[in-house]
């Protein structure tokens, strides 16, 4: 079986990798991704020679659809998992119109170039394909204090990335709708973990900390993130990819609600137990100006993709959390190279000329 993985250089797409290949030893992925700023794939470095050999990597943009059509081309390809995507809040509100085009265009472009693939006339749909859109719980707008997103919640978008996930998942289903593609959408709430880009808030205060920078908190600091470990997510994908009922949408949460100001002191705490750097503390905290349009709370009910396919997050927040400051402390270099722009260099060195 070969699957398109776009997105791979990315956090959870290469978490997802290393997921994928080591359960799944005889498949492969064709992974894809435009190196964007947020892609680097010294994330893939620690691929073993076996799972190399599962691995065949495509830079390409997911906008484009004669490169797209061109690797439909190359390999049989069975089926998608699109995570290609621009993703941090931040940046949608400052330049919306490159999420536009990736989340919703390039998205489109995937679902055309598998449905002229794996769609004839004469003979409909081949057997065993299908298309995971990978969304975020964003796409459900804001809670107030009370209450948990569902699948059937009412789509209430709010930033410009939430605006992008929302109409990607209508594209989607629009597919499924009228032209029967076989589909699945998961939608789950804040990762965290390895190889997370640094501008998200966890790698983000992780990394200021240990430089004794201050820690933007946006607004009161009292918004609640539903907190999943990357990991747990990329085995809910992987359950959904094989075994999530056709048209479907599964919520993906780690039943983890935390205030971002709570979580910021406790990693702060953690950081400062494990490096022994007294300077790691309160102090770096700096309320700053709100995000506009910052939803105040996100929350999931995972209750479905729990019946349906058994999944159940394995990762605690506090085991995470440990888990995640350790790697973050064990892998100083990574984050040296993605900040100094290092990591750019990856492709070049290692993949560029290669036969
Ligand atoms: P990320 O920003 O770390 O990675 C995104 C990857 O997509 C990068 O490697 C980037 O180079 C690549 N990319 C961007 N534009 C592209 C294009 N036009 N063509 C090809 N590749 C392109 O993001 P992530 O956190 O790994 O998120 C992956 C997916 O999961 C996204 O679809 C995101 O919306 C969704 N998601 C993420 C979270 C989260 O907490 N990180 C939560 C919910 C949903
Ligand atoms: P982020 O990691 O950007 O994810 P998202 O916006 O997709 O939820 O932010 C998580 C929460 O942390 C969000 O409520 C915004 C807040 N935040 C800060 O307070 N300061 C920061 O520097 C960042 C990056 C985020």
């Amino acid at each position: 079986m070969k699957i398109l993985v776009t997105g791979v250089a990315g956090f959870i797409g290469s978490n997802f990798v290393y997921y994928y290949l080591s359960h799944h030893p005889e498949r492969t992925i064709i992974g894809l991704d435009n190196l964007s700023y947020a892609g680097n794939l010294e994330n893939l470095s620690l691929l073993s020679r076996e799972e190399k050999a599962q691995f065949h990597f495509e830079k390409a943009d997911i906008t484009d659809p004669v490169r797209i059509k061109e690797i439909f081309s190359k390999y049989q390809i069975d089926g998608i998992i699109n995570m290609a995507a621009e993703t941090h809040v931040d940046r949608s509100i400052h330049d919306p119109q490159v999420f536009l085009k990736t989340n919703i265009l390039g998205t489109h472009v995937l679902l055309e170039a598998a449905k002229n693939a794996w769609h004839s006339k004469n003979d409909g749909w081949k057997g065993g394909n299908k298309f995971l859109q990978v969304s975020t719980d964003e796409v459900y707008g804001a809670l107030g204090p009370t209450g948990y997103f569902i699948e059937s919640t009412p789509l209430d978008p709010h930033s410009p990335y939430s605006a992008s996930k929302a109409s990607a998942d209508l594209v989607v289903k629009a597919y499924h709708d009228t032209y029967g593609m076989p589909v699945n959408i998961t939608r789950c709430s804040n990762n965290y973990g390895p190889w997370q880009f640094p501008e998200k808030l966890i790698p983000l205060l992780i990394y200021n900390a240990l430089q004794h920078k201050s820690i933007p908190v946006y607004g009161d600091g009292k918004q609640i993130r539903d907190w999943l470990y990357v990991e747990d997510h990329c085995r809910a994908i992987d359950l959904v990819y094989d075994g999530g009922r056709n048209g479907e949408i599964y919520n993906i949460g780690g039943n983890n609600e935390r205030e971002n100001i709570v979580i910021i002191k406790n990693i702060l705490t953690l950081l400062r137990e494990i490096t022994g750097d007294p300077c790691i503390n309160d102090s770096l905290i700096t309320y700053v100006t709100d995000r506009p349009g910052h939803d105040r709370r996100y929350a999931i009910d995972s209750a479905k993709i729990k019946k349906d396919l058994q999944w159940v997050p394995q990762v605690s927040f506090e085991q995470g959390t440990v888990l995640t400051v350790n790697w973050y402390l064990d892998h100083q270099q990574w984050i040296s190279n993605v900040t100094s722009g290092d990591y750019r260099k990856f492709y070049e060195k290692n993949y560029e000329n290669r036969c």
